[in-house]
């Protein structure tokens, strides 16, 4: 008898998006994200707030997902969740949430690391997406990692390297923050940097050994510039918006891209993989695609859609779980900063 592919509710609610999702197989049938607004007026995502937003809008959430993929409940082979890392009082909404619909409808609770998700993105079934083979090298870049990954299959997963302050997405937002832009910045930088030269102004590229990288020193060498050139002409980011967003954007990405550089050619890998918010953004995606040809590596970055957070990254890790049984419990703890593992 063929067994029908498995049908799985996934349940992503780590920072401040409210996400669920369906998967049949390995394919999306419907990917729903609820962003909470209401962090805009903060400049930043406050945690309590946070937990408030996802308990508000989880139900129609996840009935909005139910609904595009037009299954009912009790068709559901499993639920997913985003166990860690992110904010505790976010996670647990989302916990909570998938472990009492997985006890009411007495199915599988599969516990997904955010992380291992950004990069699984690469393994749904879609015409746009290559599926990798392995050994592969993983880059997240979000608003809270910035990791270099060696991924020798879908769970087999090593950090070399990573950020040893700041993370790439956050210093976009807080660089955004001090020019006044609104939360969450990186795409705002993204769309005026395209007006601007790179060039203009020049940022320090900290120079570590290995394959870690910092963030935190070129966010305090952009702030501490900003003041100085204030001093003499109050209206200097106004008129310099352009060029500054296109000055920072690219002093951050060659900050990661230096480390691909190293990590590719000593590590002899040729095959890379991209996650995270980070991984929409156009300087990143161009700078990758043309070291990629220079360089004979081949590259795949994401559907804007999975870039972000989003729950189709769980349902797609939760897939590969479901296939060796491998499950959680009632029992599993949210993990505010947990590592990778099976
Ligand atoms: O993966 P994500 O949604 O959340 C975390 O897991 O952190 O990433 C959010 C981050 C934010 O810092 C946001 O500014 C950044 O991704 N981001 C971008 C772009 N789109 C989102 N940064 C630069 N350029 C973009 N186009
Ligand atoms: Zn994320």
């Amino acid at each position: 008898m063929l067994h029908k592919p498995p049908l799985i509710l996934a349940i992503e609610s780590s920072c401040d998006d409210t996400a669920a999702a369906v998967i049949k197989g390995r394919k999306i049938l419907s990917n729903c994200v609820a962003n909470q607004e209401i962090h805009i007026a903060y400049g930043g995502v406050v945690p309590e707030l946070a937990s408030r937003a996802h308990q508000s809008k989880i139900v129609p959430v996840v009935q909005q997902a139910l609904q595009k993929a037009n299954i009912e409940k009790k068709d559901i082979t499993a639920i997913a969740y985003t166990q860690g890392p992110g904010l505790l009082g976010s996670l647990l909404v989302g916990s909570a949430f998938a472990k009492s619909l997985a006890l009411a409808l007495d199915i599988p609770l599969i516990p997904i690391n955010h992380m291992q998700g950004h990069l699984l993105v690469h393994f749904i079934e879609d015409d746009r997406i290559q599926t990798p083979y392995f050994p592969c090298l993983g880059v997240t870049v979000s608003g809270g990692h910035t990791q270099l990954v060696l991924l020798k299959n879908q769970f087999d997963m090593e950090i070399l390297g990573t950020t040893l302050d700041d993370a790439i997405g956050e210093a976009f937002d807080k660089c955004g923050k001090r020019m006044g832009l609104p939360y969450p910045s990186g795409p705002q930088i993204d769309k005026l940097a395209k007006e601007g030269n790179p060039h203009r102004f020049s940022f320090p590229i900290p120079n570590l050994p290995g394959y870690n990288v910092s963030y935190s020193g070129v966010k305090t060498a952009v702030i501490n510039f900003l003041a100085n050139q204030e001093q003499k002409n109050s209206d200097f980011i106004q008129s310099n918006l352009n060029n500054l967003c296109a000055s920072i954007q690219y002093t951050l990405v060659q900050i990661i891209l230096k480390k691909i550089s190293k990590v590719t050619q000593e590590r002899k890998l040729s095959h890379i993989i991209v996650g995270g918010g980070v991984a929409a953004n156009s300087e990143i995606r161009t700078q990758l695609q043309n070291m990629a040809s220079k360089e004979g590596w081949t590259v795949s970055l994401p559907p804007f859609e999975y870039t972000t957070d989003n729950a189709a990254m769980i349902g797609i890790a939760a897939y590969y779980k479901l296939q060796e049984k491998s499950y959680g419990s009632l029992s599993d703890p949210s993990d505010a900063r947990l590592k990778y593992g099976l």
